[in-house]
């Protein structure tokens, strides 16, 4: 087994589950529960000191607040309940994140970043984070999600998990980054669309610059950027030095390999 990563334990690992394994993204609020048990079970054999989970949208997310144009603000009063519903689609997937969790024994608790992330211009400006960092210490794992925020400039908007995960991930000093995405790593095009597409095992921060302008943006409905928007969120994570995993979490035992260390299958990215 290879072992890329000297971890230092009292340094938090933050896993991103994506939207698009954990739900089927060209249907509207449709969850994989097989997947979600799956990856729970993946979680807690992976026994990581120090975890906080963070989960995408999918088609809960990003459907309903493309139907209302949440991620561009306030416009109108009609878009209100737009937000709310955005909101609560993504409690309702959490809530089935949660559940799984749970009962495969993760302490996990949820925390709505609604509740406490203010953005400006879409940017995260103010986090709470003090419930967090406690929950943190004693050993629970905060599970967070990307959900419909209130934002200085726009009203509101929407916050992606990957700007959560990057913001963390700096915030808390991380030991790394591990994405779980619905394709087997890092490819030089989509792989969805072009069939010669060429999976990177390794990258650094330099080569990855040159590969970020080939980069295409996932397919189906995705308000917050695809892999492009994925990197470039990731990308003062991995200047930071923080190592940053893709692995295909929609297949068995990546998600736990990656947690346990092992980056046999997926694409490492480091600083150098
Ligand atoms: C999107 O979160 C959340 C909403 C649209 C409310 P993400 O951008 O992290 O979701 P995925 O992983 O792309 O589905």
């Amino acid at each position: 087994m290879e072992s890329v990563l000297e971890l230092d334990k009292a340094k938090p690992t933050i896993l991103k589950i994506g939207g698009s394994v954990i739900t089927d993204k060209n249907g509207e609020l449709a969850a994989r529960t097989e997947v979600i048990n799956r990856l729970a079970e993946e979680i807690q054999k992976a026994n990581v000191q120090r975890l906080v989970i963070v989960h995408g949208g999918g088609s809960f997310g990003h459907p309903t607040a493309q139907k209302y144009g949440i991620k561009e603000g306030l416009r109108e009063d009609a878009q209100k309940i737009g937000f709310a519903e955005t909101h609560h689609v993504m409690t309702v997937l959490n809530g089935l994140v949660m559940d799984s969790l749970v009962w495969h024994s993760i302490p996990a608790v949820s925390i709505a970043p609604s509740s406490c992330v203010i953005t400006e211009n879409g940017r995260i400006k103010t986090f709470d984070d003090t419930a967090l960092k406690r929950l943190l210490a004693m050993d629970f794992v905060p599970v967070l999600y990307g959900d419909a925020v209130l934002d200085e400039k726009l009203g509101f908007t929407i916050l992606s998990g990957d700007q959560l995960v990057a913001y963390l991930a700096l915030k808390l000093n991380a030991a790394r980054v591990v994405i779980g995405v619905d394709t087997d790593g890092l490819y030089d095009a989509d792989p969805k669309t072009a069939k010669n597409a060429k999976l990177y095992m390794r990258l650094t921060l330099s080569e990855l610059e040159t590969v970020k302008s080939k980069l295409a943006g996932s397919s189906g409905v995705d308000v917050t950027g695809g892999m492009l928007g994925k990197i470039n969120e990731l990308t003062p994570v991995i200047a930071q030095g923080i190592p940053v995993s893709l692995v295909n979490a929609a297949k068995p035992n990546r998600t736990y390999k990656a947690l346990i260390g092992d980056a046999a299958e997926g694409t490492v990215i480091k600083k150098e």
